[in-house]
C-alpha cells in the first residue's frame, strides 16, 4: 500500500516546520545530554552490578550516579518551568505521543532514583550512603515494609525507562529520516543536528560499552557466581591481624535484603586490642597480644549461624617488661615454642540482650582444648561495627602458670578485646 502525495501531505500537515527550527535553550540542551549519558551508564551499571565482591563497590557508584541524576533532573525541571520551551512541532496523535513520552521520561528520571533511595533506606542492613564518597547522604524515613515494593518498582521503572527511550529515539529517527523537518536540531548543541546525532550515538555506546566493560572485568576477576569470599581459614602458625580489604570496598555492599541466609563475613580492622589481666595479691599484671587474627561469619540478627575463629600468636604477648615477657614464654606459662598458637572457635552464639551476645566455643591452648565462653557487645550499625568483649580463662585448666613463680597469681586470667569490623554480605 503506497501513500499518494496528497495523503502524505495531509498527514504531514500536523507538522509545523517553522517550530522545528526553534531550539531549546543551551542549558536545556546541556542537561538533556548530560542526563541521557548518565542514564545510559546508570542502567548498564544497574543490570551489570554483579553479586560478587567487586560488585559491592559498584553499588556505591550506582548510588552516587543515581542521586546525581535526580539532582540534575530537578534542576532541569526547575529550568523547564521557568524557561519556555520552543513550541510543539506536531499536533494530533503523534504530537500527543511525543509529549506523553517526554512526561513519562521525567517520571522515570525522578522515580528511578527515588525508588533506589527507598531500597537502601529500608534495607535490613543499613549501609550508609556517601555521595561520591564525600557527603553523607541520609536515609529516607520510610517504613521497612516498602522494601520489596521499592525493589520491584525500581526494576520495573528501569525497563519502562528503556521502553520510553526506544519510543523517544524512534520518534527522533522518524523526524530525521521520514519527515525530514530537522527536529533533531532543536536538541543539538549550537543547533547542530549532526552533533545531536553524535551525542545520541555516544549514549548508545555508553550503554553497551559500560555493560560489556563491567561484565568482562567481572569475568577477569573470577566470574559472577557466589561470592569469592574464602571460607574461614584455619588458624595459621604465624597469624597477622587479618589482611584488611580497602574499607571503601567492603563497606560498599549490596543493599539486598538477605533473609536468614548465610551470615555476613566481617573483616577485623587494624587498631584492635586483645589484652589480658591477671591478679597477684592486691596487684595485677596487665598485658596484651600484638599479633592475633580472626575470621568472623556472623549475622547480628541470627547469631545461631555464627562461625567465629580467633587465632593468637602466643609469642606476641607482652606485659611491658622484658624479663617477665621472657618468663611468660617459658614452659611454666605459655610454652610458646611447643605450641605457638592459641585458637578459639565458636560452637554456639546466643543473644543475651540488645547488641549483647554470649559465644560458647573451644579454646586450644598449650596442647589442651577446653570449652571456653566469652561475651561481647556490638555498637555502630549496618556493616561497620565496634566489638568489645571479655572472657575469663581458668589458667590451671590449660596448665598455664605451674611453677613457684606462678604461686601468687590468681586462678583466672581476664581477657578483653576491642576492635572494629567491617562486614560484607555473603
Ligand atoms: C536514574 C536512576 C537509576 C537507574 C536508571 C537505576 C537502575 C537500576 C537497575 C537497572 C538496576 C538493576 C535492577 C535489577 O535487575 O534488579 C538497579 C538496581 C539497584 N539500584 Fe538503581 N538505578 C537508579 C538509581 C538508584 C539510586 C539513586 C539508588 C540508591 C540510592 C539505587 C539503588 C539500587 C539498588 C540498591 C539496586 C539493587 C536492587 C536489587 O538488588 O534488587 N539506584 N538500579
Ligand atoms: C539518545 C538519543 C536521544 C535523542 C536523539 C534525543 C532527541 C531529543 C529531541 C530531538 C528532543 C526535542 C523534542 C521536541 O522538541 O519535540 C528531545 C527532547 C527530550 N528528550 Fe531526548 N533524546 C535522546 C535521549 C534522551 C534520553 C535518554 C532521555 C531521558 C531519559 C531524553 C529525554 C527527553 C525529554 C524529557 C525531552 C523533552 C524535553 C522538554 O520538553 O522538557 N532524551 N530529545
Amino acid at each position: 500500500m503506497t501513500a499518494t502525495p496528497s495523503t502524505r501531505r495531509a498527514k504531514l500537515s500536523t507538522i509545523n516546520s517553522a517550530s522545528a527550527q526553534q531550539r531549546y535553550s543551551t542549558v536545556a540542551i546541556l542537561l538533556h545530554w548530560a542526563i541521557a549519558l548518565a542514564l545510559a551508564f546508570q542502567l548498564a551499571l544497574g543490570f551489570a552490578m554483579p553479586k560478587d565482591e567487586r560488585g559491592f563497590a559498584l553499588y556505591q557508584l550506582h548510588k552516587s550516579v543515581g542521586i546525581t541524576i535526580l539532582l540534575l533532573t530537578l534542576a532541569r525541571l526547575a529550568w523547564r518551568l521557568t524557561h519556555r520551551p520552543p513550541p510543539a512541532v506536531e499536533r494530533g496523535f503523534n504530537g500527543f505521543l511525543a509529549k506523553a513520552v517526554h512526561v513519562l521520561l521525567y517520571v522515570f528520571m525522578i522515580g528511578a532514583p527515588l525508588t533506589g533511595w527507598v531500597i537502601v533506606s529500608t534495607s535490613r542492613i543499613q549501609v550508609p550512603t556517601m555521595f561520591w564518597g564525600v557527603i553523607p547522604w541520609p536515609h529516607l524515613p520510610v517504613s521497612k515494609a516498602l522494601h520489596d515494593l521499592a525493589e520491584e518498582s525500581h526494576e520495573l521503572l528501569a525497563w519502562t525507562g528503556i521502553a520510553l527511550f526506544l519510543l523517544h529515539v524512534v520518534g527522533a529517527l522518524r523526524h530525521q529520516f521520514l519527515i525530514k523537518d530537522g527536529l533533531l536540531k532543536r536538541m543539538g548543541p549550537g543547533g547542530s543536528a549532526g552533533l545531536a546525532g553524535l551525542l545520541a550515538l555516544l549514549v548508545l555506546v555508553t550503554y553497551f560499552g559500560t555493560g560489556m566493560k563491567i561484565s568482562s572485568d567481572v569475568v577477569a576477576a573470577g566470574g559472577y557466581g557466589p561470592t569469592a569470599t574464602p571460607a574461614a581459614p584455619a588458624p595459621t602458625a604465624t597469624p597477622t591481624v587479618a589482611a584488611t580489604p580497602a574499607v571503601e570496598e567492603t563497606a560498599a555492599v549490596e543493599e539486598e535484603d538477605a533473609e536468614a541466609g548465610p551470615p555476613p563475613t566481617w573483616a577485623i580492622q587494624r587498631g584492635g586490642r586483645l589484652g589480658f589481666t591477671v591478679t597477684s595479691g592486691s596487684d595485677s599484671y596487665k598485658g596484651s597480644f600484638s599479633d592475633w587474627s580472626g575470621s568472623i561469619k556472623f549475622d547480628p540478627e541470627n547469631p545461631e549461624s555464627a562461625d567465629i575463629r580467633m587465632s593468637i600468636n602466643l609469642a606476641s604477648a607482652t606485659v611491658g617488661d622484658a624479663t617477665m615477657d621472657g618468663m611468660m614464654q617459658g614452659e611454666d606459662f605459655l610454652s610458646s615454642s611447643a605450641n605457638p598458637t592459641a585458637t578459639w572457635r565458636s560452637t554456639s552464639v546466643t543473644q543475651t540482650g540488645p547488641n549483647r551476645y554470649r559465644a560458647n566455643g573451644t579454646l586450644s591452648l598449650k596442647g589442651a582444648s577446653k570449652p571456653q565462653a566469652l561475651t561481647f557487645t556490638l555498637s555502630g550499625d549496618g556493616l561497620r561495627r565496634h566489638v568489645e568483649g571479655s572472657a575469663s580463662i581458668d589458667r590451671n585448666a590449660f596448665g598455664v602458670g605451674t611453677g613457684d613463680s606462678a604461686a601468687g597469681l590468681g586462678g583466672s586470667v581476664a581477657l578483653n578485646f576491642a576492635f572494629d569490623a567491617v562486614g560484607r554480605e555473603p
